[in-house]
């Protein structure tokens, strides 16, 4: 029987240099068959991603963790991208009893009260799911770009995850803000409503607002944190 390589972080960026994002995807593909995924929130960024998979058949499959707070334009957009594509979108959910007790000890809107309750909130919902998901895997795709936050901006396209065991790939790391919009449009990708009212990067409703011109990316998620604990736990970026 042939071993399976593994590969460091040095040996497997090696095998990436140079390639575009959809040849690195590919390639990712190649190495790792079955064993890559793409996690969609259904953002601009994230709908540039299933374009790119879809249109270019690579075999990497998606998926997205329902939250159960989510806007209602998001499934309107998850909707209209199962129509388009034609692909499923394998969904995650919180487990049940953690949900049921959440809200019946401390209500719907817990996440304000106190960055623990946030927190205890974003692991029910978001961290406990990803973790079921990512569980086998060996190569997490996601939207990340390096401008959306001051964290980010020194991020690389390709990282170790030490927390999920596996290797953590963001095709659209140096795009810019502007690249995504003109992507979406001249490939008539369907995208969320809410970008066109100020909102750029969208989570759950209770934690999410639009933001003003000039104002950082991030700015509209749990606007009523400072920025050190601005995480929910699915990124430690
Ligand atoms: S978060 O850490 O603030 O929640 P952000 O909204 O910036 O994350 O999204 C970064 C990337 O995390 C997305 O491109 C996507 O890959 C993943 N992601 C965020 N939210 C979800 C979700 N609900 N379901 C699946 N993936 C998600
Ligand atoms: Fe809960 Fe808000 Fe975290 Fe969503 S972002 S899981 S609503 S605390």
């Amino acid at each position: 029987m042939i071993a399976e390589p593994t590969y460091t972080l040095e040996s497997l960026s090696a095998q990436l240099a140079g390639l575009s994002e959809i040849d690195a995807m590919r390639k990712l593909a190649e190495l790792f068959p079955g064993q890559v995924v793409f996690s969609t929130s259904l953002g601009y960024e994230d709908q540039v991603i299933t374009d790119l998979i879809v249109q270019n058949n690579l075999p990497i499959r998606i998926f997205t963790l329902d939250t159960g707070r989510m806007f209602g334009e998001t499934y309107s957009v998850w909707n209209k991208t199962l129509s388009r594509y034609g692909i499923p979108i394998e969904t995650m959910y919180p487990k049940q009893e953690a949900v049921e007790a959440l809200m019946t000890g401390k209500g719907p809107f817990s996440m304000y009260e106190s960055v623990e309750n946030r927190k205890e909130c974003c692991f029910i919902r978001k961290v406990e799911p990803l973790n079921r998901a990512l569980a086998g895997q060996k190569i997490w795709i996601t939207g990340i770009r390096a401008e959306q936050s001051a964290n980010r901006t020194s991020m690389p396209q390709l990282e170790w995850d030490e927390a999920h065991g596996l290797f953590k790939f963001h095709p659209l790391m140096d795009w810019t803000f502007e690249q995504v919009k003109e992507y979406v449009r001249a490939n008539n990708v369907p995208y969320n409503p809410l970008h066109d009212r100020g909102f750029v990067s969208i989570g759950c409703q209770p934690c999410t607002r639009a933001i003003q011109p000039g104002e950082d990316f991030r700015a509209g998620r749990w606007w009523w944190e400072d920025n050190s604990k601005k995480e929910c736990g699915l990124h430690s970026k």
